[in-house]
């Protein structure tokens, strides 16, 4: 049903190449979080470093009492079956057809007789919308396909913790916003605690219930989406607004000049765009890391940009909401979906809106 992952002071470096150090977050169980952060700062080595894959210089990762990095041996490995974890490449077998592909892990780990390896098989494939493509090789099939399958194969021992790296790179903006509506479907149905590495400004922005921006060899900031949609922090606006005037990278693409000409002519005006409503399930259920739309501006007394949690439709989803968890039924462990308690986060270590998190410099 998910557990809370909490990581304090992590740093991995390489030689002496640091790649981030001191990151401290926690990804509250059952939850969707993103990591965002500009290509070659270490998102993917974080994963891996989760995993247990490699190993940091210094910090915890704590799951329960275990604390990952200074596990034995034998204990890591058997921490590790919490783990599900979705590769950039998919990590498929070319000469094995998908089936063969998603059972492999069942094969290899459990004792399972081959008709309870067929039903698990076929019930993943299901769940990813996969179904006809059993007998088909990894080269036969499309890029998105590739990425349901390895998903699927992410989740035949049922892991508490999934682990997606880009599940975007590659795919056009349609295959990934089905493939964004197959990973919240899937959390309202398996209630497992869900982290996904995406450059996708606009997955960040819309499927997950915490952002959290690597940049510089920190973590610039962790938490609630609405925190870091509504945040005027200079790296994490720019970042999340895919705008041009800001801290990064300017120096190669625009003098000042040509920047403050734009900030003139109304280009990134000073306004934050509204908060677009959060995208909701499609299978009927309620995920348990939902929380009311506006609930955490509300609670921390910050007001949202004009025009926030209105669709495409025209309907305010701050008004949808009651109206939607009533007619919706519980996904795994949903019992109490909803608000943040007035002035206080429900995460340990939350941040006040709008600064940076803990560690954070840059
Ligand atoms: N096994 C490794 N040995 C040495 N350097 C590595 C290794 N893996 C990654 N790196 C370096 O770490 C940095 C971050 O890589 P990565 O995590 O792949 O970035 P991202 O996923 O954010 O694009 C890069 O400079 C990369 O070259
Ligand atoms: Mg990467």
């Amino acid at each position: 049903m998910g557990v809370e992952i909490r990581v304090e002071g992590l740093t991995k470096a390489f030689g002496r190449q640091v790649i981030w150090q001191d990151v401290s977050l926690t990804i509250p169980a059952g939850e969707i979080s993103v990591l965002l952060g500009p290509s070659g700062t270490g998102k993917s080595v974080f994963l891996k470093t989760l995993v247990g894959l490699l190993k940091p210089d210094r910090g915890h990762i704590w799951i329960g009492d275990r604390d990952l990095p200074n596990l034995p041996e034998a204990q890591l490995y058997e921490t590790r079956k919490l783990f599900g974890v979705l590769f950039q490449d998919g990590a498929l077998f070319g000469s094995m057809n998908i089936f063969d592909n998603i059972a492999f892990p069942l094969r290899e780990h459990t004792k399972k007789s081959e008709s309870e390896v067929k039903r698990i098989v076929l019930e993943k494939m299901d769940l990813v919308g996969l179904i006809g493509a059993e007998h088909k090789l990894p080269g036969e099939i499309s890029g998105g396909m590739k990425k349901r399958a390895g998903l699927a194969r992410a989740l035949v021992l049922d892991p508490e913790i999934l682990l997606v790296d880009e599940p975007d790179s590659g795919l056009d903006p349609v295959r990934t916003a089905f493939l964004n509506q197959v990973f919240i479907d899937l959390n309202a149905q398996i209630g497992a605690t869900f982290l996904i590495v995406t450059h996708d400004i606009n997955t960040a922005r819309t499927v997950p219930d915490n952002i959290g921006l690597l940049y510089q060899r920190h973590l610039a900031m962790f938490g609630p989406r609405e925190m870091l949609l509504s945040s005027e922090e200079p790296v994490v606006r720019q970042f999340l607004n895919a705008s041009k005037i800001g801290p990064i990278g300017m120096s190669e693409e625009k003098d000042e000049s040509e920047l403050e000409a734009e900030a003139k002519m109304g280009l990134d005006s000073g306004m934050l765009p509204p908060i677009p409503p959060q995208q909701m399930p499609s299978n009927g259920l309620v995920r348990r890391g939902m929380h009311a739309p506006g609930a955490w501006c509300a609670a921390h007394g910050v007001t949202p940009p004009p025009g926030s949690f209105i669709d495409e439709l025209g309907r305010n989803w701050i008004e949808e909401w009651p109206r939607y968890v009533a007619s919706m039924s519980a996904g795994a462990g949903a019992a109490a979906p909803g608000g943040y308690p007035p002035g206080g986060g429900h995460y340990p270590g939350d941040m006040p809106p709008g600064q940076p998190g803990a560690g954070a410099r840059y």
